[in-house]
């Protein structure tokens, strides 16, 4: 496997991420060799087979005639897919076997290593949400990769115009945490904002603007310069009269972003601090 060589790829998990990433290296010149699921049966097995003009097949027979191997499977399953290949008379030694997850090294392909030494191992994670085949490798290009393992998998990251870089395996949880807060919670915290909002009969869109305004001064200023806000301002008494207009079930939420933008602001404001601790929710 190298950038200047593309090969034939399988992909096991034509899921969300691995559709995405398929796509990007079909664009950079591999060929999808295969594709497996849980069974060939399954619609997303067989709608990736015929997107990408191969075979549905099983996990077993995945390998035959790749070099890479992409394992886009949910986290648990990582481990009995590693197991699968692992017994697969179809995977050939010298084969590029690389999971997708973020919060696990190669070291979540441990059974792999153990059953087939002579084939290699990465983890490829792309620092991007990726929410379809399509919408996911339009946003690859220009993302940040954690990369893991065989040096390849670096080559495979510059391939689709991503930029690399290496994580420590026990450092792993908190990178993982840190991708999820920002890719995950960021758009459930954009929920609250249009159930809020919508209540008020303001639409989302009005939002946006500063939404994205919020996401370029924290990028440009770093997030502790770009707080504005009651909390900035220590206006204890707006903070207060929020928690009040608040349905019930949307206070802690609040109460605990505005106690992570009072630390944003390293200031001891004991007043706020108490208004935000999660057990005011029982005393109001
Ligand atoms: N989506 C993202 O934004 C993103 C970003 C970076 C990394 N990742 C990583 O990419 C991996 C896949 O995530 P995803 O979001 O693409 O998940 P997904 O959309 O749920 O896709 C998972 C795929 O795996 C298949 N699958 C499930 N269990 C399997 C098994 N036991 N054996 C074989 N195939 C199985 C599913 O097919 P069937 O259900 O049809 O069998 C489906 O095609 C995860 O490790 C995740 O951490 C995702």
């Amino acid at each position: 496997v190298t950038s200047a060589s593309p090969g034939a790829l399988a992909l096991v998990g034509p899921g969300r991420a691995g559709a995405a990433l398929t796509v990007a290296l079909a664009r950079a010149g591999w060929k999808v060799r295969a594709v497996a699921g849980r069974s060939p049966e399954r619609d997303s097995t067989r709608s990736a087979a015929e997107r990408f003009h191969c075979p549905a097949t099983h996990v077993r027979d995945v390998a035959a005639g790749a070099q890479l191997v992409i394992i886009a499977v949910p986290d648990a399953a990582i481990p009995d897919v590693a197991a699968a290949l692992g017994a697969s008379p179809s995977l050939v030694a010298g084969t590029l076997v690389v999971h997708l997850a973020g919060s696990f090294g190669v070291d979540a392909l441990a059974t792999l290593a153990v059953a087939r030494p002579d084939v290699r191992l990465g983890a490829l994670h792309p620092l991007q949400t990726l929410p379809g085949a399509d919408e996911g490798a339009a946003r690859l290009a220009g993302s940040w990769c954690a990369v893991a393992g065989d040096a390849a998998v670096t080559e495979l990251a510059l391939a689709i115009g991503c930029h690399p870089f290496v994580i420590d395996d026990d450092q792993r949880g908190r990178y993982h945490a840190a991708a999820c807060i920002a890719g995950n919670h960021l758009v459930a915290l954009l929920g609250q904002v249009e159930r809020l909002a919508t209540a008020a009969g303001v639409p989302l869109d009005a939002f946006l603007p500063l939404v994205r305004a919020a996401v370029d001064n924290a990028a440009a200023l770093g997030p502790a310069a770009a707080l504005t806000g009651p909390v900035s301002r220590n206006d204890v008494d707006t903070v207060a009269r929020h928690i009040d207009a608040l349905p019930v079930d949307e206070r802690d939420a609040y109460r605990a972003m505005a106690a992570a933008a009072l630390t944003l602001t390293g200031r001891d404001a004991p007043e706020l601090r108490a208004l935000l601790a999660p057990n005011e929710a029982a005393s109001r």
